[in-house]
């Protein structure tokens, strides 16, 4: 008889092992003699003891101690300093300047839009701006899955699709929002790569990253691409300023708190951006900009020090990845890469210690199978039995049947990762503060930023920051950590929802060729 007949599922029987099919539960026939039941009990437990072994392992090459973590944050101070200093300073770091010159007060009015570039998806939104009283009065946006062809073909191909986007969104502008008559429609482009600016509104792409490979983009200016697309499409829209992601999103951290220095996205990839003083500039050829500031692109993503905890599994991501070599930090923090440095964790204990029954899974040994979203799924799996995790091996995975150890197993190394990839994302934003003097270890506060009345906004923004909850405590706690009582106290993360959109609008106002006031 099957036990898991009581569960209400179909039963069905191999040899003497019944398999509850609907809920996956092995159970075993009362046939089994005595002494086969030890053996497969004492190979269970063996197999437990060898993935723990390899968990444990795993835990300690991963691990971030608060004296590694210095380092990790001194190296990018260091690089920091030698990306100013000259074109190529620093091997890692671009430390590019944006040529933003006006972050947005809150004065500007107007009808604005944006298309944000960047991942997978990308968007097309407008807002309609009223001035420091109304502020945001209306915003509406549509978002665009990205034909995977279209990431590793041509700029022609990719433009020609987001134009037409564009130029579908635009005809159905409607009530709430005023263009003015006599202006052009203006349009800030959130282009999240590596670009060499030449004005706010032109710039060099320098080489792609989070899976885009369209090699004839490269060395040429993005904007005059996507312009010609718009053209091609017989479109009357402008862009106003070409803006990195993290641009926008400390530029619409900006609009509602004067106090936002830095803009950091933690998403498919991650970098940050921050204020600097334009004296410190030294590579800069041009005259200073009149603010006497400057926003600075760090491209963290291609950060790397020794000091970084890299795995096997970090390896094999890299060297298996469309850009090998490049990106180490992005690699081993972004939420591109979180899920399948989590897969081959596990997929490696599988095969070393058979968790799941060995190799059993042919999903589990399929790149990019997991997804960032299941981890933090897992993770946050609070339930006594880990049912939620069960429930995504099995949808995943199509691992039927998990014993609890397995289960904890799979959550540790969910645990793990998401602990190492947020505390080094802390240890370049303290990298940053130190760069800045907003750290608490020198006296004379911000340098000469002309913020500084005490608070440090970071403007946050991305999936991965915004929708794991461990991943966000992580590197808070990570903070808190590294900094004296009294500097972790007045530095605040402040999420910056959708700040690659509304902030790159906010951009496109505060650098529209008709002024910001009409
Ligand atoms: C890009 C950056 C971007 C970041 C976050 C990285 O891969 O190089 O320009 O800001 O992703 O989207």
């Amino acid at each position: 008889m099957a036990i898991g007949g009581a569960l209400g599922c179909m039963s069905m029987s191999y040899g003497n092992t019944t398999v509850c099919v609907k809920s996956a539960v092995v159970v075993r026939s009362r046939r089994v003699p005595q002494w086969r039941a030890q053996s497969i009990a004492q190979q269970k437990s063996k197999s437990n003891q060898t993935a723990q072994i390899l968990l444990s392992e795993f835990r300690q090459a991963s691990a971030t101690p608060l004296q590694r973590l210095r380092q990790v944050s001194d190296d990018m101070t260091a690089e920091m300093h030698a990306g100013l200093l000259s074109e190529g300073g620093s091997q890692q770091l671009k430390m590019l300047p944006t040529y933003v010159e006006h972050l947005p007060t809150g004065d500007e009015e107007g009808l604005f839009y944006a298309v944000d570039l960047g991942g997978t998806n990308f968007r097309v939104l407008r807002v309609q701006l009223g001035g420091k009283e109304k502020r945001i009065m209306n915003q509406e946006y549509q978002e665009v899955a990205i034909p995977p062809e279209l990431m590793l073909g041509t700029s022609k191909e990719l433009f020609d699709f987001i134009a037409k986007t564009l130029a579908d969104f635009v005809a159905t502008e409607g009530e709430g929002f005023d263009a003015h008559s006599g202006h052009i429609r203006e349009l800030g482009f959130a282009f999240s790569f590596p670009v060499l600016q030449t004005s706010v509104k032109s710039g060099i792409v320098i080489h792609w990253t989070k899976g885009f490979k369209i090699d004839d983009a490269v060395g040429k200016d993005i904007v005059a691409a996507f312009e010609e697309a718009i053209g091609r499409k017989g479109d009357h829209i402008r862009v106003a300023a070409l803006v990195n992601d993290t641009v926008g999103t400390l530029a619409r951290g900006r609009f509602w708190n004067e106090d936002t220095m830095l803009g950091v996205i933690l998403g498919t990839g991650t970098n940050a951006c921050y204020v600097e003083r334009a004296d410190a500039v030294a590579k800069w050829r041009d005259p200073p900009p009149k603010s006497g500031e400057m926003i600075i692109n760090l491209e963290w993503g291609n950060f790397r020090s020794p000091h970084l905890p890299r795995t096997f599994a970090d390896e094999e991501v890299d060297v298996e990845s469309v850009n090998p070599g490049d990106q180490w930090f992005e690699k081993m923090v972004g939420g591109m890469y979180l899920g399948e440095i989590v897969r081959r964790v596990l997929a490696k204990i599988a095969q070393e210690a058979g968790l799941f029954g060995g190799s059993s899974s042919p999903k589990l040994f399929e790149p990019f199978s997991l997804s960032t979203p299941y981890v933090s799924k897992m993770h946050s799996d609070e339930s006594a039995e880990l049912t939620e995790v069960a429930k995504i091996l099995e949808d995943v995975f199509e691992i039927q049947s998990t014993t609890f150890q397995e289960r904890k197993i799979v959550h540790d190394v969910c645990d793990i990762l998401a602990e190492r990839g947020a505390r080094l994302a802390a240890a370049g934003i303290v990298g940053i503060l130190k760069k800045i003097g907003r750290d608490g270890s020198t006296t004379n506060g911000s340098q000469g930023l002309k913020n500084s009345n005490g608070k440090t906004v970071v403007a946050m923004d991305g999936g991965l920051y915004e929708h794991y909850a461990q991943f966000r405590a992580y590197m808070q706690a990570a903070i808190e950590e590294m900094l004296s009582e009294t500097a972790a106290k007045s530095v605040v993360l402040e999420l910056s929802k959708d700040g690659s959109g509304i902030g790159t609008a906010l951009l496109a106002a505060s650098h529209s060729q008709y002024g910001t006031v009409f």
